[in-house]
């Protein structure tokens, strides 16, 4: 039986793979902010007779503390993972610093999928044949880093924010194969093209009218995660991999960076030590 953790599964992609994995036999823990989300997942995992094998962690992923303590209770239940699922997002039309400091689209859809990543590698080390799938945004080739304003304090703008934080995953994706280079763990950056999903956020309403828009061209949830299950189900030869829409990206140019990665891992590093408990 696999295990699969799925952050950001109470909704869309996440929550369409967390049902998949229940429906085989495999054990899921998904980890999510809204309770009454999480519970209605574990009451359709009882549905499809899965009641044992459903897990839920109540956490906010915008605050590295509750990220922290998620992993903390992955590790101190389970075994090992097969496979994690980076999904948590959450678009702001506006800015918001969290509690802890950071503005919100950098802190989750960068700073918990490294928290998760890097502190879960030991886990993961632990199964047969493990995977990482962060569902991001690789080969979008725009999407700016500001190294001295990654919080963009600085004309902050929704998509700015968005797309930089899809630039950082790439580099995340970059670092853990440098990090963790004899690890047996495949890393996945993984872009689904645009798919009928919940779209979590706050949105202004120019925004919100193209969000519907999109929302009625896209994909369905079902035929969205094929790609998803692909890499969890086969995982990748090499250490680390990224594509769009199932179509295999070549890792160079400034997205794939190695230098930048060691820059952002290094930076990411002291930024964390300053939220240590
Ligand atoms: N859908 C697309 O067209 C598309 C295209 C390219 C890439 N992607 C990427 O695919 C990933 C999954 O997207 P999706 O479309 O499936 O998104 P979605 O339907 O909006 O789901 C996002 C999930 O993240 C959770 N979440 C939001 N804020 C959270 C927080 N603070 N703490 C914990 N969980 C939180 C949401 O829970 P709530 O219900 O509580 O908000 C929801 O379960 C994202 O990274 C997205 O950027 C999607």
């Amino acid at each position: 039986m696999k295990t699969i953790v799925v952050s950001g599964g109470t909704d869309g992609i996440g929550k369409a793979v967390a049902l998949t994995y229940l429906e085989r036999g495999d054990e899921v823990v998904v980890l999510g902010r809204n309770t009454e989300k999480g519970d209605a997942l574990l009451v359709e995992a009882a549905r499809r007779g899965a009641a044992d094998r459903a897990h839920f962690i109540t956490a906010d992923l915008s605050l590295v503390g509750e990220t922290r303590k998620a992993a903390d209770e992955i590790r101190a239940r389970f075994a090992k993972i097969d496979g994690l699922v980076l999904c948590a997002q959450h678009f702001r039309s506006t800015r918001l610093v969290t509690a802890e400091g950071f503005e919100n689209t950098f802190a989750l859809y960068y700073l918990s999928r490294f928290v998760l990543s890097h502190e879960l590698e030991g886990l993961l080390s632990a199964a047969s044949a493990p995977v990482v799938v962060n569902v991001c945004g690789p080969g979008i080739d725009f999407g700016e880093i500001r190294w001295n304003d990654l919080g963009r304090e600085r004309d902050y703008t929704g998509i700015d924010a968005l797309m930089q934080g899809s630039r950082l995953n790439d580099l995340l994706g970059v670092g853990f194969a440098q990090q963790h280079p004899e690890s047996p763990v495949r890393y996945v950056l993984l872009n689904p093209g645009s798919v009928r999903t919940s779209f979590s956020g706050e949105y202004d309403p120019v925004m919100a009218e193209q969000i519907e828009a999109a929302r009625e061209n896209a994909k369905p949830v079902e035929e969205g995660i094929q790609p998803v299950l692909a890499a969890l189900d086969a995982p990748p030869s090499t250490p680390l991999s990224a594509s769009t829409m199932g179509e295999p990206l070549e890792l160079a140019g400034s997205a794939f960076d190695p230098d930048a990665a060691r820059r952002l891992y290094g930076l990411t590093a002291v930024l964390l030590a300053d939220t240590a408990s």
